[in-house]
């Protein structure tokens, strides 16, 4: 066996043990990793097989196609939320009254509000919001790197508690916010668990505590226009009051829904 064969034989697995399913491509990102970055082949291994994402030991994740810095104060984007960039794009086509402002709340790295810049026209007032400072710093990075210029509000606060909205503005509210029930939390991989943050992924008791103070918020500001959230499918029954129109993920699950604002 020549020498980068067994190489790619111990990062294998590495990923094995650690309950990967996409060996054979993270192996190979992996290799080519460590023929042009200084952090040893054997420190990484030893991080994979502690249960740590290869996105935080390469500290970046890709989305739509783009590259977006990452650290453990960002979520690591998920392929399901790359849907609600298409969501969005035809909603922005077709509606028959033009939204004015798009808000992205929960941006964590930013990939959804940057990625929906970087595939439309630069013609919206684009916000995002985090309640973690850390996140929101890398998501300006992301923005710099990826969109080149400063396009993007970013705010730290509580959901959109400190955006302001003229009145009259028609506003179409994107969020990705932490859904997942705690119990069902609680019995995740270790490698979400011990590495990703808790605060972008523990719902509350039904998952749905975060939507509903955003809506909260939504109705105490008269914001019109729609929104579109991305949710836990068992949780789908708790909206149903909203008339949302539900839209699938690419693996048939319930996981979007979008609501009217009036
Ligand atoms: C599921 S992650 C989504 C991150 C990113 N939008 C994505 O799709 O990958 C949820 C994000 O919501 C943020 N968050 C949690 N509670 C929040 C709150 N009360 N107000 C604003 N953001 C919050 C977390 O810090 C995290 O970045």
């Amino acid at each position: 066996m020549n020498n980068e064969l067994q190489i790619l034989f111990q990062i294998q697995e590495a990923l094995k043990t650690s309950g990967y399913n996409d060996i054979s491509r993270v192996a190979k990102d992996i290799l080519e990793y460590t023929q042009n970055n200084p952090l040893p082949l054997d420190i990484i291994i030893e991080r994979i097989k502690n249960n740590e994402p290869w996105e935080y030991i390469k500290e970046q994740g890709e989305f739509r196609n783009n590259i977006f810095k990452l650290n453990t104060n960002t979520l690591i984007p998920r392929i399901e939320t790359e849907i609600m960039i298409d969501i969005a794009k035809q909603e922005l086509l077709k509606s028959p009254t033009p939204y004015t402002d798009i808000i992205d709340v929960g941006t964590g790295s930013g990939c959804i509000i940057i990625s929906l810049v970087k595939e439309n026209e630069n013609k919206y007032n684009f916000h995002a919001t985090d309640i973690s400072q850390e996140a929101i710093n890398i998501a300006k990075e992301n923005e710099k790197n990826i969109l080149n210029e400063p396009v993007i509000q970013f705010s730290q606060t509580d959901l959109i508690e400190d955006i302001a909205l003229p009145k009259g503005n028609f506003c179409m509210i994107l969020a990705n916010l932490p859904y997942i029930p705690t119990q069902q939390y609680l019995g995740l991989d270790k490698s979400v668990i011990d590495f990703e943050p808790r605060t972008a992924l523990d719902g509350g008791e039904n998952g749905i505590t975060y939507y509903e103070k955003l809506l909260e918020q939504i109705e105490a500001k008269s914001i019109k226009g729609c929104a579109i959230f991305e949710i836990e499918p068992s949780t789908l029954e708790l909206f149903k009051p909203l008339y949302p129109k539900v839209i699938k993920d690419q693996y048939g699950k319930d996981r979007f829904i979008l609501i009217r604002l009036s």
